[in-house]
């Protein structure tokens, strides 16, 4: 068959023999470009079998493959440079896209910090670089290993192919003994422009943005590529250090300068709100002739000791902030409309577009959100664009704001296609044929067919397996889609993950035979899984992929039960009262809505005595319940979503099923010298010396639970001015009770 044969005219058979050539083609193509770094193919071929692949695709939306190239972003890191882990995690950066964003970020710093409107607040601005980041180790003044930042906490070894970019120092005098520093890897215009010229001369990869020239050369396995490559480099953090640099960032930067690194010349301190907010329009107005790519202004608390005290949230520092630039825009037309069901059973829109490139970047795909957004009205029923519906056939303009999924900003209605329809939004599954249900006050439609769902199953596997999971190594969302529903070899369930070893054994079509697999790579997979028997807490509880239990939510978890089984025994005993909280909502709500119309008693008579009837609520399902939605980020919300997982057959044998196969580590006590380690602390009453929220991360750091409320299980009480109830009831139980002072003395900061 030919590339060229319409695929108006294509049979069905004949276009399915063509999804599988194209799959092949492409993943050949991916292979290429991203783990050997050698292209077979041109950008322009590759997106036209693509897009070929696309339109078939939404002819013959049945065809469409589980492996299809559309749901791939691209391959995984390349095996090829030994890993490096970094001593001081490489981390990202909130954003902010308006100045309401940034005075915000201010005042949610000097509210952590206690510091009154007037007391002098410092921020170093400067360029945010758009290109890849680097850390660079020196050991005595030597330079001994470069390290990309991969996923933060291991990067690649990048080390021979740093050494030949001239910006980059070998050897530094009068530096710590150990000095690691950070910056960004980029190439100027004018550099990727000659780059691409010679590259389209002598047929080799020519590269979308100065960023992808960037990165492609950096990760070049052969370094005398990557030196023939005109990389720079801007220093502006650091990792590990013997020695502070200086007192504050500006010294830090002044100091690195000192040493030999570049450093971004429109880097300024500034001492308020609006001076940040003019140095961002300074910096955004000479943009175009910069000579290089940058998306943004990163402001940074400048006074050292406050970024200390200040820390991090999970991937980000609470003294720093990108402030976007606006983002780029483009129209184009959208194909088709999917549906894509989540691990939690979301049904979520997506639009197939006609490729366009913005911001560099091609685009063939955004997100719709949900059936409010598609139909022009906002969570609240408020109208959006004006009102405007979307339709399959209309012109959209879409954006990326950073590196986030793209968005449709608007629709053309001049140009809409005569005859077109609004869109049906399903109401039954499209994976499973499950009702698809809108719950009140949801937003999203969701299907209801929980585990018996293919796409909510391998969806939830591959979260399971998904880095901040259990990070199997060879078990990635690829393996998982052939994994599941195999007929010799199923993983259904996580633990099937675990017995897969001991069932390949058992059969005579064994992994090491198929096709893509060897002796190696199959061992290799058992041994990755082996590895992962024995897990933390909270990686397991936020494997699980319970609705509202992110990676925080599962370590709070951890935090206070500190043994699964623990956990699941509080949350069964639990049951009756989160039962009896939905059923008091539930009231709520209906007595809201009867409110407006009289004739409705009837159901809130109903729905009271409902209530009622699980008012009878244990003593202990009361305590657990307390306990469990006491944990200090923890709520009555992510409590129910719990309560339900763990009481939902399914997914209670599954997990059951899971347990029996792990070997499961309770968290880290940080400090188990700490004289605080283990203990529950809760803090009431004004705090002085610190704010609630720095006296919750120095307690947890101490490896202290923080709980918001008091009950049986605290130990220690804080109580500043102004304690009432907590203080009473603290003083009924018997519960120590410090003030702010004694608290300090006791962790040993006063
Ligand atoms: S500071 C702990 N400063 O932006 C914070 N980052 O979105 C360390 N970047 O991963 C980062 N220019 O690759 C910082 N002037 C700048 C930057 C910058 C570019 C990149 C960096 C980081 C990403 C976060």
């Amino acid at each position: 068959m030919s590339d060229t044969q319409s695929v108006d005219t294509l049979t069905q058979d004949q276009a399915r023999d063509e999804l599988a050539r194209l799959t092949g083609l492409l993943d050949r193509a991916n292979q290429a470009y991203h783990v050997s770094d050698a292209p077979e193919i041109s950008d322009a071929e590759y997106d036209a079998l693509k897009r070929r692949n696309a339109a078939i695709e939404a002819r013959f939306p049945d065809l469409k493959r589980d492996d299809s190239p559309s749901d791939q972003v691209g391959a995984r890191a390349a095996d090829g440079f030994s890993k490096v882990t970094h001593a001081v995690r490489m981390l990202s950066l909130g954003n902010a896209f308006d100045d309401g964003d940034v005075s915000g970020f201010v005042t949610s710093i000097r509210n952590y910090l206690g510091l009154s409107a007037d007391a002098q607040l410092g921020f170093t601005a400067e360029p945010k670089i758009d290109g890849l980041s680097l850390s660079l180790r020196y050991e005595e003044g030597r330079l001994v290993q470069a390290a990309t930042r991969g996923d933060g906490k291991v990067g690649e070894n990048v080390t021979a192919n740093a050494l030949t970019i001239s910006d980059i120092p070998v050897m530094l005098t009068d530096a710590p003994a150990v000095l690691e520093v950070r910056g960004e890897v980029y190439m100027t215009h004018a550099d990727f422009d000659a780059l691409n010229a010679r590259q389209e001369q002598e047929g080799g990869k020519v590269f979308a943005n100065p960023r992808n020239a960037a990165a492609g050369s950096l990760r070049q396995l052969d370094s005398t590529i990557t030196r023939a490559r005109p990389l720079k480099f801007f220093a502006y953090a650091w990792g590990e250090l013997s020695a502070p640099l200086a007192e504050t960032q500006m010294g830090a930067i002044t100091r690195l300068n000192a040493l030999g690194f570049q450093t971004n010349p429109l880097t300024r301190l500034c001492e308020t709100v609006p001076e940040m907010i003019s140095h961002y329009r300074d910096i955004e107005a000479q943009r175009a002739t910069l000579g290089y790519d940058i998306d943004g202004v990163v402001y940074k608390v400048d006074a050292l000791d406050l970024q200390g005290r200040l820390g991090f949230r999970s991937t980000t520092p609470r003294w720093a902030i990108a402030h976007k630039f606006p983002a780029e825009l483009a129209w184009t037309r959208l194909e088709a409309i999917d549906i894509q069901v989540g691990r939690t059973g979301a049904l979520s829109p997506v639009a197939r577009l006609h490729p366009v490139t913005v911001g560099g970047v091609v685009v063939s795909n955004a997100t719709l959100h949900n059936e409010d957004y598609i139909a022009g009205r906002d969570a609240n029923g408020a109208e959006i664009r004006g009102g405007k519906d979307i339709r399959v056939g209309d012109w959209v303009q879409v954006y990326r704001a950073g590196d986030v999924i793209p968005k449709v900003a608007d629709v053309d209605l001049k140009k809409r296609p005569e005859g077109s329809e609004k869109y049906q939004f399903p109401t039954a599954c499209p994976e499973c044929g499950s009702e698809a249900i809108r719950e009140e006050g949801d937003a999203v439609r969701r299907c209801t067919g929980g585990l018996i769902c293919p796409a909510q199953a391998v969806e939830k596997l591959k979260h399971f397996v998904s880095r901040k999971a259990f990070d199997i190594e060879g078990l990635g969302a690829k393996q998982v889609e052939m994994f599941h529903g195999d007929d010799v070899l199923p993983i259904n369930t996580p633990a099937d993950i675990f017995t897969l070893e001991q069932r390949d054994a058992q059969n005579l079509a064994r992994l090491k035979n198929r096709d893509g697999w060897g002796e190696t790579s199959a061992s290799n997979l058992f041994a990755a899984i082996e590895e992962k028997r024995t897990i933390p807490l909270a990686r397991l509880i936020f494997a699980l992929g319970i609705r509202h239990v992110g990676e925080v939510g599962a370590r709070d978890l951890a935090l206070f039960y500190r043994d699964w089984d623990a956990m699941a025994a509080a949350v069964d005993t639990a049951r009756p009262a989160a039962l009896a909280h939905r059923a008091a909502d539930e009231a709520e709500e209906a007595e809201r809505i009867a409110a407006a119309a009289e004739a409705r008693r009837a159901r809130i008579k109903e729905a009271r005595e409902a209530a009622m009837a699980t008012c009878e609520v244990p003593d202990a399902a009361s305590a657990a319940w307390g306990d469990l939605t006491g944990i200090d980020g923890i709520g009555a919300t992510l409590g129910l979503s719990l309560s339900d997982a763990f009481a939902n057959t399914e997914e209670r044998s599954a997990f059951d099923a899971l347990r029996a196969h792990l070997s499961i580590v309770p968290p880290e006590a940080p400090a188990s010298e700490s004289p605080v380690a283990g203990k529950t602390v809760v803090f009431t009453g004004t705090l002085e010396k610190m704010t609630r929220a720095e006296a919750k991360a120095r307690a947890e750091a101490l490896g202290a639970k923080v709980s918001g409320s008091v009950s049986a299980k605290t130990d220690l009480l804080v109580a500043g001015p102004g304690a009432g109830s907590k203080a009473k009831k603290a003083a009924d139980l018997g519960i120590e009770t410090l003030d702010e002072d004694g608290w300090l003395h006791l962790i040993g900061d006063a």
